[in-house]
């Protein structure tokens, strides 16, 4: 599970309004996506959970931010110690998964696919409808799975896991800690 002072700590680098379109919100729901993937694929949550929080996370638009995905991975490694532990195994996954995800690719380990998959299952909130054809994993094609997401993301659903485990209260501008 994520820590709150991980969160902060990305929060107060993140240069980019918490409540924004790539902000707090979708972190939390790429990250009940990947829960659910994860649980149907055997991918390794942990490193599905620090995707989430990280694959954005050194955006300096909304729009279209070439870099931003290796940036996040760089921005992992300078957290990792301080903020959570992982193998170097398991970070060179979690770096894979930030740095490519915005390549559309599809073939990668099972951990890297689902982390993609959880990030595209939340496309909904910037127009566009998940195609099962570009999605990884057949858990995440589903078309119950995309459902469930995409009706989440359309309405910008902010899960419960933002107050309860990280400890932020979004409101529509930004974010106060509890
Ligand atoms: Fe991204
Ligand atoms: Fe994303």
């Amino acid at each position: 599970m994520i820590s709150q002072a991980l969160l902060q700590a990305i929060l107060s680098e993140y240069p980019l309004p918490p409540g924004g379109t790539h902000g707090v919100s979708h972190w939390a729901r790429v990250l009940e996506n990947g829960r659910r993937l994860a649980e149907l694929t055997g991918a390794d949550l942990q490193i599905v959970e620090l995707f989430a929080v990280f694959h954005d996370s050194r955006r300096l638009n909304e729009g279209i931010d070439d870099g931003h995905g290796m940036r996040g991975a760089a921005y992992a490694r300078v957290l990792r110690g301080a903020h959570f532990e992982l193998d170097e195994a398991a970070f060179k996954l979690l770096s894979e998964a930030c740095a490519d995800h915005t390549l559309g690719m599809r073939q990668a380990d099972p951990t890297v696919q689902v982390c993609w998959d959880a990030d595209r299952l939340d496309l909904g909130r910037a127009g566009i409808s998940p195609v099962p054809q570009l999605l990884c994993t057949p858990a995440a094609q589903d078309l119950t799975m995309i459902g469930w997401a995409h009706e989440r993301s359309l309405r910008r659903f902010i899960p419960d896991l933002v107050e309860v485990e990280w400890g932020i209260r979004l409101d529509s501008g930004g974010s106060t800690p509890k």
